[in-house]
């Protein structure tokens, strides 16, 4: 209470200053002003706030069965069924989707990825350049499911974006802050956004803190409150970013997740060899997807057996979730040494087999 007391808005607060220039500092290209929120939803609605402000358009565009958040904006530019529907009635307005690249039964073809991610490059082109009017499109740089993004893809959206007068907002909330094995997931990619935002790990993983992060031309709001959030710069939590910072470039946790995640994705690949329901290993870093299919040639997924396996690991001690049911997603802390990866591995290779087992029965 002596040194961290609660900051007022009409306040300014030295550890909130102090992690907005740490930010402006790690974050890539020129991006500088940030706000904050305590949750990723609330950071992801002051972006479209930003974003239609310094537009002047209203209308978003971002992927079907992407999520990046709870609140009604978030909800709208997210696109899973599981938010969008129900009794709280429609949406936001003017926020479009299209479809993304990769998935199972992906609506744009191709063989693999590169195909598809391609054919969703030409397609975000057409629908941002048809009417021209769009605010900005949001995403995932690493699509949670995870599918990492074939070779220039992102360099061609930020093109459509650019000839279009789109701002692109990359939602980093999962990725941010080295789980891919890099600071920022973009950084693979070598595109820097108009706007992105963490939250997440930003505060330790144990305290609620978000940030959403702009260019210096973007700080159009003076005249409005676009966060005017009770705790936007609550010391406690600014401080607990601050240190997480600290920790993560002081013991190099980036190069740790880029270096244990790379040598469990290669003993993973490994697996596809010998187990049939193996269809895809895909990830970057500390984001890894394990894809379980019925079938290789049809990639139908194996929905009942991720879930055994789950619950198999489970009993023997490891936590992970399923994305789109049958995609058993690892993303462990960045602090995982390679012995505890290791035997994680283990766990989940036996829990595997003993669903395979299960399910023949
Ligand atoms: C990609 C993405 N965006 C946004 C959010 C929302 O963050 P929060 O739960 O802090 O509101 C999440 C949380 O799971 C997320 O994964």
């Amino acid at each position: 209470m002596d040194e961290l007391p609660f900051t007022p808005r009409r306040f300014t607060s030295s550890p909130a200053v102090q992690l907005a220039e740490t930010l402006g500092r790690i974050a890539p290209g020129k991006l500088s002003k940030v706000l904050f929120t305590t949750g990723g939803s609330d950071a992801v609605e002051v972006a479209i706030k930003v974003a239609r402000a310094a537009t002047g358009r209203f209308k978003t565009l971002s992927f079907w069965d992407a999520f990046h958040g709870a609140g009604f904006g978030a909800s709208s530019v997210g696109g899973e069924a599981l938010f969008r529907s129900g009794p709280h009635g429609p949406l936001m307005p003017g926020a479009e989707h299209v479809a993304p690249f990769g998935s199972f039964n992906c609506p744009y073809g191709g063989t693999n990825v590169q195909e598809s991610g391609d054919a969703c490059a030409r397609m975000i082109d057409y629908v941002l350049g048809r009417d021209g009017d769009f605010a900005a499109f949001i995403a995932e740089p690493m699509r949670a499911v995870p599918y990492v993004a074939p070779p220039g893809f992102w360099q061609k959206v930020r093109d459509a974006c650019d000839r279009t007068g789109t701002l692109l907002i990359f939602d980093e909330i999962p990725t941010g802050l080295g789980k891919t094995g890099t600071m920022f997931s973009c950084d693979h990619d070598g595109v820097v956004p108009d706007i992105l935002v963490l939250g997440k790990g930003l505060g330790g993983g144990i305290l609620p803190i978000a940030a959403t992060i702009c260019r210096p031309e973007l700080d159009v709001g003076g005249d409005w409150a676009f966060g005017h959030y009770t705790h936007e710069k609550n010391p406690v939590t600014a401080r607990a970013a601050l240190e997480t910072i600290a920790i993560i470039e002081e013991d190099r946790l980036v190069e740790n997740a880029a270096r244990v995640g790379d040598a469990a994705l290669e003993r993973l690949r490994g697996w596809m060899d010998d187990i049939e329901a193996v269809g895809d290993v895909r990830g970057r870093g500390f984001l890894i997807g394990i894809e379980l299919v019925e079938d290789r040639a049809t990639k139908a997924p194996a929905r009942d057996l991720a879930e055994r396996t789950m619950y198999a690991a489970l009993e023997r001690g490891l936590s992970f979730k399923t994305t789109m049911g049958n995609v058993l997603t690892l993303t462990p802390p960045l602090v995982t040494t390679q012995a505890q990866m290791d035997q994680a591995l283990d766990i989940l290779l036996d829990a595997l087999k003993s669903a395979i087992a299960d399910s023949r029965h």
